[in-house]
């Protein structure tokens, strides 16, 4: 019996940790969400079966490119619970990012998901950056694909001449996003100016000017 003791417990604890680097898993074959429901629970409660339909699980909203048309050169289309209910409690998500030429998807960070990137069109320069802070980047093409580990800052830059599109695929139903420059300078209520200007080794001036650049999101 003692044998048997060591492995059970590390199945458990494998078990558990399986359940803390993703999503949970599902309890049953579908779970459409309802998203006029006000009960609160760790992802969305589920329509009565009656209500589902073929459309729960079905968006078209990545066929075409976005339109670009911010400073950034770049947009972020998703295709996740909130635009697919069928989604919820599956633990999968995609997204399609267009990029004008030099079109940047700024250094940000998905904090419930992996990202693996399959270029469409164009040619990107792309990287993640370790907690040892060493960048993993290389340029990709056409057919090729790269992947961001989980909570990890990641960029990609549009290098060719004409527009660029990734499809983005993550392992969450909804990874979440937080872009650095925005998360530190537009927050809401905003960080205090001390604290980013000992953060950067820079001035509260400076730190007043890039706020003013990075207007709050919410
Ligand atoms: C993908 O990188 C996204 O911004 O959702
Ligand atoms: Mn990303």
């Amino acid at each position: 019996m003692a044998s048997l003791a060591v492995p059970l417990s590390i199945l458990l604890l494998f078990a558990i940790l399986s359940n803390t680097f993703a999503d949970p898993d599902p309890l049953q074959d579908t779970c459409v969400a309802d998203l006029s429901s006000s009960v609160t629970i760790n992802g969305f409660v589920c329509k009565p079966s009656n209500n589902v339909s073929a459309n729960d699980f079905f968006f078209d909203g990545l066929k075409n490119p976005g339109l670009v048309n911010n400073s950034l050169g770049s947009l972020v289309t998703r295709a996740n619970v909130l635009m697919l209910p069928g989604l919820n409690t599956l633990g999968v998500s995609l997204a399609r990012v267009d990029f004008a030429p030099g079109g940047v998807n700024p250094p940000h960070t998905h904090p419930r998901a992996s990202e693996i990137i399959f270029v469409l069109k164009g040619k990107l320069d792309v990287g993640f950056i370790t907690t040892a802070n060493v960048l993993i980047s290389r340029t990709i093409k056409v057919g090729e694909v790269f992947t961001f580990p989980r909570g990890l800052v990641h960029y990609q830059i549009n290098k060719g001449a004409g527009n660029a599109a990734v499809i983005a695929a993550l392992n969450s139903q909804l990874p979440g996003i937080q872009f650095i420059a925005e998360t530190l300078f537009a927050a809401s209520p905003p960080v205090p100016d001390k604290v980013l200007a000992k953060a950067f080794q820079i001035g509260t001036m400076e730190v007043d000017n890039i706020k003013s650049g990075l207007a709050p999101k919410n």
